[in-house]
């Protein structure tokens, strides 16, 4: 410390007394021995420069003057360098306290933007640059605290902090609020994605014309939409900020340049005063809560390159103006409700129109064909019809990105083998679209991305298209289609390959090694899994389910070790389960369910610590149940049904067993002695209500579901939404015997409970009646004596009830859901008596007996009489959906970053490309 501050003293005064001489000055030996020294604590790493085109560190040289060194400028008179900007040089280092760095404390301006400093505070001692006017340390890996020594730099007109891609920068309220109150001449603050938590202050210097911050809360200011020379505001991805726009003029001097308050909560409509804003280039209001019709002042936006709406409730028809605004390249308005036609336009500026997850309709305009420069068109999840034909877009020869699916057009071919698309598509998806053969892909081979599903295609992929695709094609999707074999699939660097749902047979195709996400479940495979299989050690998820897969599974696949998903349900593998799983395994869905599996169930599964759902059920598995999966902390779903699993159930002594576990099936075995009260005990997850699981709001499920809703049909949509619902225990027909455990009122969660087909005897347990969410009970087919518990009747949920063929006696309570059982619910006990029965119960409807009737349960409602739910469809949703989800969630982002890539090139094209973009 000591020496640290005696050096720097000296320097300083070195550069002070040059300052006196007049002299123009080379590099001051001291300014160079710092900058060598810095240079010493640092390594290059050629990988990181993207952004330029050469690291400037690499061409200093010690026999040069240090005044001449890339990135490197020095006051004339003094020779201290007042300036270093390494921005983007590829640096690999740590900038601790002690960094000679500090040392150059003439500097003026510093930027060390875009290098990886990763492990690096920003130290304390950057308060030390007193005659800093601009600082930039955004994206290069600083992380932690800002310190509150940079409100000392108050000099300072440009200030970047921005962190990298998931590093994490935080600055106080209070380092915030000091940092305005000081840094009187900023014009430009970026703090884009740091963490404040605070809320924005409302004291901002006039001066500023850029403001960019991160993480926030509250309400925007009113005062920063009116600060005069404001030209960039992005407030974007702050989810708890709301705001409300000005309903007068704002910005008054119409500075404002970029605006981007995506993510800002304003539950409104677009204001007319947005019409003011007539300097605006770029306009982002995505996911806002807006509502209502685009008003048609922002038609007056003639200078707007960029609109993006997407994920609001905007409504109405889209102006047609829209298409006509002269400097609009980039138009946005996915995810809101428009209504009506998308009509002709002209327009000489639209590069890029994404008008998907609408209710548009018509044919689409004509004009579309005459938009040359066109480089993305996304028009998917709308009501648009009629026929598309090839040479409608054939002229299009920018178009890199396009989506027409799920719609109602039918892509046709008039003039087939003489018209293609054009050759410039990277990402086409026609999902939906009655694609009928692959003719009109033959020009496209840049494709890295092509999705065909839900189409007719029939019989194989032709060779010149595997040929075509054979180095860029990294996405596939031909599922739902009618294709009759494929016999290899010859694509270097694919990545995911969905050919679910197809007519295929013959043995299972192996894609090659950059393969991470497979899907061939519903085809018509047979003959063995080959062992080559395992050499895909990208892979991440595995489906296969549903085909006729024959003979053993091979040991090798418990061990690539990236694997989540493995799916084999619905096959005629016979053998045993691999054995081989290794502690770390990534492993969160393993479905065997529906072979011929003998054997025990591996303990070794037990390493895989992720696993959310098991499923071996309908096997012939032989073993005593794994009370060892209770360790596993995120299972969920626990199938062993139909299988020959033995033996009374355990539990371990200790510890908190199956905490996560929603759905246990253990039914169709031959489990013995009492049932288990205590891993009753346990099973965390069951005893609280948790809202979450029933109601999944965010974006991302909202979309998932509709998602759904288009990939399976009606009736498996109904099955998707009850998993989320369904808590279940089912231990019918084994062969338990002694009372049910009153202990089991107390997992509330629980919605279906099935007891049936055991030897269990007793009387019905009263906390039952505690199983507020039950829809459905069966305790049919056991030797239960005694009266039906009076608590029964306020189980308002009940829609399914099977109490038959037991020994129960007594009135059947009355209650609204009783009203709704029959007969058969309660048969075979001979001596029940009551509504629905013949037998009647005293006087009807005026009976004293608290046990048949309760007033205060109100009059009969009407419900819908439910049919059971049958848990293993539900469990099969369950896997299934969860891999459709990962699916989905693939696309999404993909597209998401297409977006972004459109962005970037539409602003490069003008000159307002955007550093931090993220
Ligand atoms: C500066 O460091 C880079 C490597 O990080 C090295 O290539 C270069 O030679 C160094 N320059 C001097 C003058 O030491
Ligand atoms: C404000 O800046 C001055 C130097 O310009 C400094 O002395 C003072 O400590 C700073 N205040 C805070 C709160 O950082
Ligand atoms: C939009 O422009 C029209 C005509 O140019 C003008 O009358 C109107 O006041 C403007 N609206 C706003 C909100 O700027
Ligand atoms: C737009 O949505 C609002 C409710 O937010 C509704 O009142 C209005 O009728 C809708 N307009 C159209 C054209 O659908
Ligand atoms: C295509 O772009 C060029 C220049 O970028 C422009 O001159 C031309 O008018 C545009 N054509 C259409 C139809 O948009
Ligand atoms: C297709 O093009 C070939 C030459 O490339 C020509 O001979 C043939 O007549 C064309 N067919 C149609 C239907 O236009
Ligand atoms: C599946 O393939 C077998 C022969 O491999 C054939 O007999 C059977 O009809 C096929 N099933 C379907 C649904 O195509």
């Amino acid at each position: 410390m000591g020496y640290r501050q005696f050096s720097f003293l000296l320097f300083v005064c070195f550069c002070q007394l040059s300052f006196s001489s007049s002299i123009p000055h080379s590099c001051r030996k001291d300014q160079s021995t710092a900058l060598l020294k810095f240079n010493k604590t640092l390594t290059l790493d050629p990988s990181l420069v993207t952004c330029s085109s050469y690291s400037y560190t690499s061409s200093w040289n010690k026999s040069r003057d240090c005044c001449s060194w890339d990135g490197v400028i020095c006051d004339k008179m003094t020779g201290c360098v007042i300036e270093l900007n390494l921005s983007c040089s590829g640096l690999v280092g740590k900038i601790d306290s002690n960094s000679s760095l500090f040392q150059l404390s003439h500097l003026q301006r510093l930027d060390l933007s875009s290098n990886n400093f990763s492990n690096s505070h920003i130290s304390p001692e950057f308060g030390r640059f007193s005659s800093l006017t601009l600082l930039d340390l955004s994206d290069s890996y600083f992380s932690g605290h800002i310190p509150s020594e940079i409100s000392h730099l108050s000099q300072l007109q440009s200030l970047r902090l921005s962190p990298s891609f998931e590093t994490i920068l935080r600055l106080t309220a209070h380092d915030l609020k000091l940092l305005l109150q000081n840094l009187t001449q900023l014009r430009e603050l970026d703090l884009t994605s740091i963490n404040i938590s605070s809320t924005i202050p409302p004291n901002f210097s006039s001066h500023l014309t850029t403001l960019r911050m991160g993480n926030t809360y509250g309400i925007i200011p009113e005062s920063i939409f009116h600060l005069p020379n404001l030209e960039t505001l992005v407030l974007q991805n702050n989810n708890q900020l709301s705001g409300y726009f000005p309903k007068t003029k704002w910005n008054s001097s119409a500075s404002l340049i970029e605006l981007d308050l995506s993510g800002v909560n304003f539950s409104d409509n677009l204001p007319e005063s947005i019409g003011y804003l007539t300097s605006l280039h770029s306009l982002s209001l995505k996911n806002c809560n807006l509502r209502g019709p685009i008003p048609e002042a922002l038609l007056n936006l003639t200078l707007i390159e960029d609109l993006d709406l997407q994920y609001n409730s905007l409504n109405g028809t889209i102006p047609s103006g829209m298409f006509s605004l002269p400097s609009l390249s980039r138009l946005v308005l996915s995810n809101n409700h428009f209504s009506g036609q998308f009509e002709d336009f002209n327009s000489n500026s639209l590069i890029w129109i994404d008008l998907s997850n609408n209710q548009l309709q018509g044919h689409l305009p004509r004009s579309i064909q005459n938009h040359v420069n066109l480089t993305g068109l996304i028009l998917s999840f709308n009501n648009f019809s009629g026929h598309v034909d090839v040479s409608f877009l054939a002229d299009l020869k920018q178009l890199y990105y396009l989506d027409l699916s799920y719609n109602r057009i039918s892509l046709t071919n008039e003039n087939k083998h003489n018209v293609t698309l054009p050759g410039s598509l990277m990402s086409l998806q026609l999902a939906a679209c009655e694609v009928k053969e692959l003719e009109f892909l033959r020009s496209a081979k840049l494709l890295w991305q092509l999705d065909l599903s839900n189409n007719k295609i029939q019989g194989r992929i032709p060779d010149w298209a595997w040929t075509n695709w054979m180095f860029l094609l990294q996405r596939l999707n031909l599922s739902h289609n009618m294709l009759e074999s494929v016999d290899s699939i010859p694509l270097l660097f694919i990545e995911a390959i969905d050919l679910r749902s197809n007519l295929l047979q013959g043995s299972l195709p192996i894609p090659p090694i950059s393969i991470r996400f497979f899907f061939i479940s519903h085809n018509n495979l047979t003959e063995e899994i080959p062992s080559d299989i395992c050499n895909l050690t990208s892979l991440v998820m595995l489906d296969m389910a549903r085909n006729n897969l024959k003979g053993a599974i091979p040991q090798c696949l418990g061990n690539i070790s990236g694997l989540e998903v493995l799916d084999v349900h619905h096959n005629s593998l016979s053998g045993t389960l691999p054995t081989t799983f290794r502690i770390g395994s990534a492993l969160k869905s393993f479905n065997f369910h529906g072979n011929k599996l003998e054997g025990k169930i591996p303990q070794s599964l037990t390493n895989c610590k992720q696993l959310d759902v098991l499923d071996l059920g309908d096997n012939h598995l032989s073993d005593a149940f794994p009370v060892w999966l209770g360790t596993l902390p995120k299972l969920k779903v626990l199938s062993l049904r139909s299988n020959k699993l033995h033996g009374s159930i355990r539990s371990l002594p200790t510890g908190n067993m199956f905490p996560q576990l929603r759905i246990l099936d253990l039914s169709s075995n031959a489990f013995t002695k009492n049932l288990p009260t205590s891993l009753f005990q346990h099973l965390k997850a069951m005893r609280t209500v948790d809202q979450t699981m029933n109601a999944p709001s965010d974006e991302g499920n909202r979309y998932y579901q509709d998602s759904v809703a288009l990939i399976t049909k009606g009736l498996e949509l109904e099955v998707v939404r009850i998993l989320f619902l369904y808590t279940t225990v089912d231990l019918s027909n084994n062969k338990f015997e002694g009372f049910i455990p009153s202990i089991m009122g107390d997992l509330i969660a629980l919605c279906v409970l099935n007891l049936s087909h055991n030897g269990l005897q007793g009387h019905i347990p009263p906390s039952l009646g505690s199983l507020s969410s039950v829809e459905s009970l069966d305790l049919s087919r056991n030797h239960l004596i005694g009266e039906i518990p009076a608590r029964f009747a306020s189980l308002t949920s009940l829609e399914v009830l099977n109490l038959s063929y037991n020994h129960l006696e007594g009135c059947i309570p009355r209650g609204p859901q009783f009203y709704t059982f029959e007969n058969n619910s309660y048969e075979g006990n001979d001596r029940l008596r009551g509504f629905p029965l013949s037998k009647g119960c005293g006087n009807d409807g005026n009976d004293s007996e608290t046990n048949c009737h309760d007033p205060s349960l109100g009059p009969r409602r009407d419900r819908r009489m439910g049919k059971p739910k049958e848990p293993q469809t539900s469990l099969i949703a369950y896997h299934y959906t969860s891999l459709v989800a990962e699916a989905i969630k693939m696309t999404i982002s993909d597209k998401h970053n297409q977006g972004e890539i459109g962005t970037k090139g539409a602003r490069k094209k003008k000159g307002m490309i955007h550093k931090y973009h993220r």
